[in-house]
């Protein structure tokens, strides 16, 4: 994977490799020495009862956080960690065919959980894992069409190279944790707003585009006077339009009730690019996944805070192939800190 600037390959493991700057604590391999912010673990271990140390290891800036909120520990992502770390209770890892099995059974057990506990309502005979998954969301059969349209979001969003939380799941692989934990620990990373939120926030972004119907062009420009980042656009990777876009706008022209949500949000696209490229002529910044994936699981009927977990599903695919080849090749994964007394806030 590569979006075309400078690419830096390092030592399996990360051996050897500072990924972070921190205040916490140092470990002198050399000399056998590590410390606890500034202090001999000598020292600390003598003098704090170990609830003491929780807030002096904190440290001071421990509640003063930039950034968006974490996410609610009841909402719909930790039901799917719980669900995951439920339907893996018994599961073998190092015997695929079990583990096939336990991750068939989730995504219908992640609905079931959604929605209530109910297990299943009515027929799912003959319908795919992601029909299932839809039958149960929204109690009715679907249609060939909406089934067909979910599996194919699936089967795009199933992977994407080394993520954050592909890469989460591959730090568990590393430890030799089972496949359900590594799992669990993908969905946890997945959860962040960064990462698995954004077609939640388009649904949002379209809702508030159209009160602005007259003036889209002047709503946009605001919102990046204000610094906002519009979500469905931008890529880390990707300099071009990513090819999933193309395919899930394609999807959702067939999939919408009315006409003139499709032009609408088609508008709010073009307006939004041509903001972006009048702002950042320098670099391509282009609709990413997440637009048209917020619309086309809309369309599907499926409520937008349901958006992370139907996402999350489709991404066991990938997890999973990474957790084996991980385990394959493996070698600890256990970059380094390096301690600074103050690192930037
Ligand atoms: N809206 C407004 N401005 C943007 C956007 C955007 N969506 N994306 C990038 N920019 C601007 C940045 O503000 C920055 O401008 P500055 O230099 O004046 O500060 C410049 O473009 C930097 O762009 P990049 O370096 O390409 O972006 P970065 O790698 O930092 O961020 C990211 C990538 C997080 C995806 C960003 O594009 C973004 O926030 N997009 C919106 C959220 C979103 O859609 N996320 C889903 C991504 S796809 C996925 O995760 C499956």
């Amino acid at each position: 994977m590569t979006n075309g600037g400078a690419v830096t390959e390092v030592p399996a493991g990360l051996e050897g490799v500072v990924v972070a700057h921190t205040a916490i604590s140092d470990v002198d391999g050399t000399a056998g020495r590590l410390t606890y912010r500034g202090r001999d673990i000598e020292e600390v271990v003598s003098g704090f009862a170990w609830e003491d140390l929780v807030p002096w290891l904190a440290g001071e800036r421990a509640t003063a956080l930039h950034g968006p909120a974490a996410r609610d520990i009841d909402g719909p992502m930790a039901a799917m960690v719980r669900v995951v770390l439920d339907e893996g209770r018994d599961v073998n890892s190092d015997d695929w065919q079990d583990a096939y099995a336990f991750i068939r059974r989730v995504p219908p057990a992640v609905a079931s959980a959604l929605v209530g506990a109910r297990r299943s309502d009515g027929d799912e005979e003959g319908l795919t894992i992601a029909g299932r998954y839809l039958a149960r969301l929204t109690g009715r059969r679907p249609t060939a069409l909406e089934a067909a349209a979910l599996n194919a979001y699936w089967v795009m969003a199933a992977e994407h190279s080394l993520n954050a939380s592909t890469f989460a799941v591959r730090i568990a692989a590393s430890t030799g944790a089972g496949l359900p934990l590594a799992l669990a620990a993908g969905v946890a990373v997945l959860a962040g707003p960064l990462h698995g939120g954004a077609p939640t926030d388009v649904l949002d972004l379209l809702d508030e585009a159209r009160r602005h119907p007259d003036d889209l062009a002047a709503w946009i420009d605001a919102k990046l006077d204000r610094r906002e980042r519009l979500p469905g656009f931008g890529h880390r990777v990707y300099r071009a339009l990513d090819p999933r876009a193309r395919a899930l706008k394609t999807w959702y022209a067939q999939l919408a009730r009315e006409r003139e949500a499709v032009a609408f949000a088609a508008r709010v696209e073009e307006a939004v690019l041509r903001a972006l490229r009048a702002r950042h002529p320098e670099r391509v910044l282009a609709t990413n996944v997440e637009y048209y994936a917020g619309v086309v699981l809309d369309a599907l009927g499926i409520p937008r805070m349901w958006c992370p977990p139907t996402f999350a599903c489709a991404r066991l695919a990938g997890w999973t192939a990474h957790y084996y080849e991980q385990r394959r090749q493996n070698r600890l994964i256990r970059p380094l800190a390096r301690y600074d007394p103050d690192p930037a806030p």
